[in-house]
Parts: structure tokens; C-alpha cells; sequence
């Protein structure tokens, strides 16, 4: 009998252990009421990994409102640019850690032809299209559905765009799901279908910056883009469809480069862009899921890595940034304050026959995935 007890005793004990393993191994979630917009209600999720890496997403917007990752001393620091409040998302012009759609990038004077008939865009970037219009999906509330897996959590949002709105043809229903795993990595599946031909150019527009809060500029940041080409821009920044080697410019990623390094040299791109705002085409892109770009700090030792499995990756250094933003951590965003990495197709594809299609037809399903990935060096 006492053996028997003793035994029952050792069982349970087994138990706990094995509970405790497995809570350990579930990343955590909060949900905090964030506001309101649209007369919706907003949250905000907390994800927790089980090395202590947070993501904090909003369905406002799909915005990514903070991440962090840690640096060679395993300090978590958030390594994204952005705001506390939902208001100031609500007010935002920048388009800090969003979903841009339904088209990232610019569309050239708002203008494009599908199946013989010609649409018209909002014009709201000098005489072009910019990031999907006056109200794109960085300013509408997503539905939101908590999703959890062994090593991951995350969550699902969904948006119906209907036909017409900002111009676009089809209803275009969208399902980006973001999970934080126990690898470090923040993950983005997006999905769409449609039941008219329309073009589609979903991305994601963290503005990144590997000092944690927002310490320092991103000039002694190292890039490294695989991409022997990219599509060179007139002075309002959309493509002349030339795919241009980057070999001896200031657009050569191929060997990490700190940002810094060549960003004020003479070249008539840099001036047009006043930095790098361009499009580099990635290399061996055949539509699976590659590493295809990396950012380090070497101050921090924070190394983040970029798998997509998109054409095009849009680097944007924080040009516009004047300063008159002050943002998380109380810091003000000056001019390179950040690297935003966006993965996508090439802007202005719906004019440009030579580039790859973003055209969505009914009875088909977008869909693709990119990957960042926080590791140390
Ligand atoms: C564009 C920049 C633009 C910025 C707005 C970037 O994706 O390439 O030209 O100013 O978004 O936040």
C-alpha cells in the first residue's frame, strides 16, 4: 500500500512535469482593447515566445506595432519604428508597420489598363498612386482570429475589399496571417482571391531598425540584398522598365554594405530617390520560399533575416523622415532613422508588360509567405 502510494506520488509528479514542459513550450497571448475606428473596436495582441521575443499587432491597419529581438547580450529591444497609441496610427502618413494594399508601391498617375478598359486611381504621392490610395488597408480594421500551434502563435486577419474602392476592380477578399515562432522569426502568409481580374501587391511595412528603440540611425547598418539588378526610377520614383545591373553603383548589395557607405555619393538614382527608395529584383526568384536579404547592426550584434518568396524587394531609408515625428520610446525620427524591406512585386507592374503579372483572376488564390528571421552575430 505505501508502495502504491509512493508510486501514485511519483506518477503525478511526472505529470506536472510534463504540463510545465508543455507551458512552456505554448507562446503566450494578452489581448488589450486598443480604441476605436471606424465605429469598430480595435485590439491590441501580445505574442510572447518562449525565449521572451514579443510581437504586439494590431487589427488596425494589420500594423506590426512592436517587435522585438535580442541583441548579442540576449537583451530584448524593439527593432521596428512606430507609435503608443492608435490614434496616431489613425493620423499616420508613414505607413509604420502595416499591411499596404491592395497594391504596395506606386501605380504611374493612378492609371491602368486590364482587359481593354482603363481604371482610375487616387493620385496621393505627387501625380501617382501610392500604397493602395487614400484609404488603403493600413487604415481600415481587419477582423482578427487568434491562431496557435506547438511553436507558434499568431493571428489571422481577415478584409473584404469590395469592388470599387479606391478604384480597383473586384471584390478582393484577404487573409494575412502573421505567427511569431519559437525560431525568432515573424512569419506573414498572405492570401487573396477575387471575382474580377484585379492587381494585387500585398507587403508588409515595418520601418526596421536593429539598435533596439530606436537608439541610433540605420547608417551603419549593414544590407545585403541578392540581387544583380534593379529598376532604376524617373524623379517621381516610378520605374522606366529598365532591370539595370547594380555592379559598380551604389545600389550593389550583393556584399553586406554598411547603408551608409555610398548613400550620399553623386548618382543621379540616389537624388531621385533623396536616398534609396527603389526596387532591387531578386535573384532566382522562382516563387519559393529563399533568403534573400539581411540587415545587421554590428553595434547591437542583432542580424534579421528576409526569406520571400516575391520578385522584388522595395528598400525604403527613411528619406521622408524629417524629424517631425516623434514616435515609441520618445525618439524622434530623422532623415535614415530606418530600413523599410518590403517584399512585393516591382511598382508600377500593372504598366509595365516586361515585369512579373500582378494580375488576379477569379478561380485563382494569391498567395505567398516572406519571413524575418532575428538571429545574432
Ligand atoms: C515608399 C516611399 C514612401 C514611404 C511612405 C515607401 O514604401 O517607397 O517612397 O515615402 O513608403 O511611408
Amino acid at each position: 500500500m505505501k508502495w502504491a502510494v509512493v508510486l501514485l506520488g511519483f506518477v503525478l509528479f511526472l505529470g506536472a512535469c510534463s504540463t510545465k514542459k508543455e507551458e512552456k513550450t505554448e507562446i503566450k497571448v494578452t489581448v488589450r482593447k486598443y480604441g476605436m475606428a471606424d465605429g469598430k473596436e480595435v485590439n491590441l495582441y501580445t505574442f510572447t515566445n518562449t525565449n521572451g521575443m514579443t510581437a504586439k499587432i494590431t487589427n488596425y491597419g494589420a500594423i506590426v506595432q512592436s517587435l522585438t529581438a535580442p541583441d548579442k547580450n540576449g537583451k530584448y529591444e524593439d527593432v521596428t519604428l512606430g507609435y503608443d497609441k492608435l490614434e496616431d496610427y489613425i493620423n499616420d502618413k508613414s505607413y509604420f508597420g502595416c499591411i499596404v494594399g491592395r497594391f504596395g508601391n506606386r501605380i504611374a498617375k493612378g492609371k491602368f489598363m486590364l482587359d481593354g478598359k482603363e481604371y482610375t486611381l487616387a493620385t496621393n504621392n505627387g501625380p501617382n498612386h501610392l500604397h493602395g490610395g487614400i484609404k488603403g488597408f493600413n487604415k481600415v480594421v481587419w477582423d482578427a482570429e487568434i491562431v496557435k500551434g506547438k511553436d507558434f502563435g499568431g493571428l489571422k486577419l481577415t478584409y473584404l475589399s469590395k469592388d470599387g474602392e479606391e478604384g480597383y476592380p473586384g471584390n478582393l477578399n484577404c487573409t494575412v496571417i502573421y505567427t511569431l515562432t519559437d525560431q525568432n522569426e515573424l512569419r506573414i502568409e498572405y492570401k487573396a482571391t477575387t471575382d474580377k481580374p484585379t492587381p494585387v501587391n500585398l507587403t508588409h511595412h515595418s520601418y526596421f531598425n536593429l539598435s533596439g528603440n530606436g537608439k541610433q540611425n540605420i547608417l551603419n547598418q549593414e544590407l545585403w540584398i541578392n540581387a544583380d539588378y534593379y529598376t532604376p526610377v524617373d524623379e517621381t520614383l516610378i520605374p522606366t522598365g529598365e532591370i539595370a545591373p547594380v555592379k559598380g553603383t551604389p545600389f550593389d548589395f550583393t556584399k553586406p554594405t554598411a547603408i551608409g557607405a555610398r548613400i550620399n555619393e553623386k548618382n543621379t538614382q540616389l537624388e531621385y530617390g533623396h536616398g534609396y527608395d527603389h526596387n532591387w529584383v531578386l535573384n532566382d526568384a522562382d516563387g519559393s520560399l529563399k533568403l534573400q536579404a539581411s540587415l545587421y547592426d554590428p553595434a547591437s550584434g542583432r542580424l534579421m533575416e528576409i526569406y520571400t518568396q516575391e520578385p522584388g524587394l522595395q528598400f525604403y531609408s527613411g528619406n521622408f523622415l524629417d524629424g517631425s515625428i516623434t514616435g515609441k520610446y520618445g525618439v524622434k525620427y530623422t532623415r535614415n532613422y530606418c530600413a523599410v524591406l518590403e517584399t512585393q512585386h516591382f511598382p508600377d507592374s500593372p504598366n509595365q508588360p516586361d515585369f512579373p503579372s500582378v494580375i488576379l483572376k477569379p478561380g485563382q488564390t494569391y498567395h505567398t509567405e516572406t519571413v524575418y528571421k532575428f538571429l545574432t552575430k
